[in-house]
């Protein structure tokens, strides 16, 4: 065994105080005593498995003064995410096989933890679907307008989905009904106007197309971001086949709770009401909401500085996603068991991957947690290029060590991992 690991393991769901053996980048085995020889007694620490983030933007290539491959793992990373899904809405889009193939150069060259890429599929690139379906981890689908958006008309969804389904892949849905946005259309002062755009209206026609347009098929449908309580009516006895997201920000913000005209805060879909808000919480802790997404949309301080019809929609998360929820369970807002069925067992579930658990044969993707460790969130010191967070000041337990197959990528503060560690993952 080339190393052991011991301490409060979250195991099958609960925490036994056992030793985890890696070999190979793998779990090898789970017992009382193992000796490997590297051997590291974590103590009273808490050992969990480490996060996968299903939706993240970043935005490499082409927009590289915002994020790149490098901040965006390292951000994550330190966040106590060792696998991400990265969206297709970069420059070339990754609509073609040469932006995919280009795309998976880059993030193999400089990521520091394991990733996916996501294929957009357009207007014009649905008869495309099963040569890229070679080269991605799933699809996604914008359904209505959003930053750099890559749009499919609803009229088209039943023949893409139909031909995605034949892949196996996952399709992944922006659910916004494009007609309905146009219609709510208006000079946007603050985000009350944003929010008066982007009803919960266009929420639920998109998500009742979503379920007219896939009948009969069987290939995963994952619903990003769900933001309202008509949404979330809609997908109330969904299909089996069905899985639904949720940010942390649609989590931790409604429109009373915020400046009503801070850019940092403009978002799609919008920051709802409080009665949204609790349904979505309630939606998280009763198991209805399958997957914490961090929706990671870096922009710069410089852009968000814009007036606000101007600024740029998103949120950067992937780095204080795992912490704040870590604060939450501390806080007995949510169990360990939903938090990790959020954030890790699920998502390795639907990108099929051996991730999301400690047990024998999967990867050794591991944190370190010291539940006593309460900090802060502060901008300053995370690893985004954005260089701002909407959760300045917030409670938050960072993982004191992180592995990626069985290597220590993260001890405190340090990274102890080159760029390029990352691998090609859900192909
Ligand atoms: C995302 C972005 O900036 O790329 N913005 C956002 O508000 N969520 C695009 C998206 O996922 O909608
Ligand atoms: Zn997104």
């Amino acid at each position: 065994m080339d190393r052991t690991i011991e301490g409060k393991a979250y195991i099958n769901g609960t925490f036994e105080t056992c030793c985890i053996g890696f070999e190979n980048g793998k779990i090898s085995a789970v017992k009382k005593i193992l000796k490997g020889n590297e051997h590291i007694d974590f103590g009273h620490k808490l050992i969990l498995p480490a996060g996968i983030d299903i939706h993240v933007h970043f935005r490499d290539p082409g927009f590289i003064q915002k994020e790149d491959f490098s901040t965006g793992s390292l951000a994550a990373a330190y966040g106590g995410i060792t696998c991400v899904f990265d969206m297709p809405n970069t420059q070339p889009p990754a609509i073609t096989l040469n932006a995919l193939v280009e795309k998976t150069l880059i993030a193999k060259k400089k990521s520091f933890i394991d990733y996916g890429l996501y294929a957009a599929i357009t207007d014009d690139n649905i008869e495309n679907v099963e040569e890229l379906a070679k080269k991605c981890s799933g699809f996604k689908i914008y359904l209505g307008s959003t930053t750099n958006s890559l749009q499919l008309s609803s009229q088209q969804l039943k023949k893409a989905l139909h031909k995605i389904s034949k892949t196996q892949k996952i399709t992944l849905i922006h659910a916004e009904n494009e007609s309905c946005l146009k219609k709510h259309e208006r000079v946007e002062h603050n985000l009350k106007d944003h929010l008066y755009h982007r009803p919960s209206e266009c929420e639920e026609i998109s998500v009742r197309t979503v379920l007219e347009s896939s009948k009969d098929l069987s290939s995963k449908i994952h619903i990003c971001h769900l933001s309202s309580c008509e949404g979330f009516e809609a997908l109330r006895g969904h299909p089996k086949n069905f899985s639904v997201g949720v940010t942390p920000h649609h989590l931790f913000f409604d429109i009373k709770s915020i400046h009503s005209n801070h850019t940092f805060y403009k978002v799609n879909p919008p920051i709802r009401s409080p009665l949204d808000r609790e349904t979505l919480w309630h939606g998280a802790i009763n198991g209805f909401i399958d997957v914490l997404e961090s929706d990671h949309a870096p922009h710069t301080l410089e852009e968000k500085e814009a007036e606000f019809d101007k600024a740029p929609s998103g949120v950067p998360a992937v780095e204080t996603m795992f912490p704040l929820f870590l604060a939450e369970v501390k806080k007995r807002k949510m169990s360990f068991n939903r938090l990790i069925s959020l954030l890790c067992e699920k998502p390795a579930e639907l990108l099929n991957i051996p991730k999301g658990r400690i047990e024998k044969s999967r990867d050794a993707d591991l944190i370190v947690v010291d539940f006593k460790e309460m900090s802060t969130i502060k901008s300053e010191k995370l690893h985004s290029k954005s260089g701002w967070s909407p959760f300045e000041g917030w409670p938050a337990i960072f993982p004191s060590c992180v592995f990626v197959r069985g290597e220590k990528l993260i001890e405190g503060q340090e990274i102890l991992v080159k760029q390029g560690f990352g691998r090609f993952v859900g192909e």
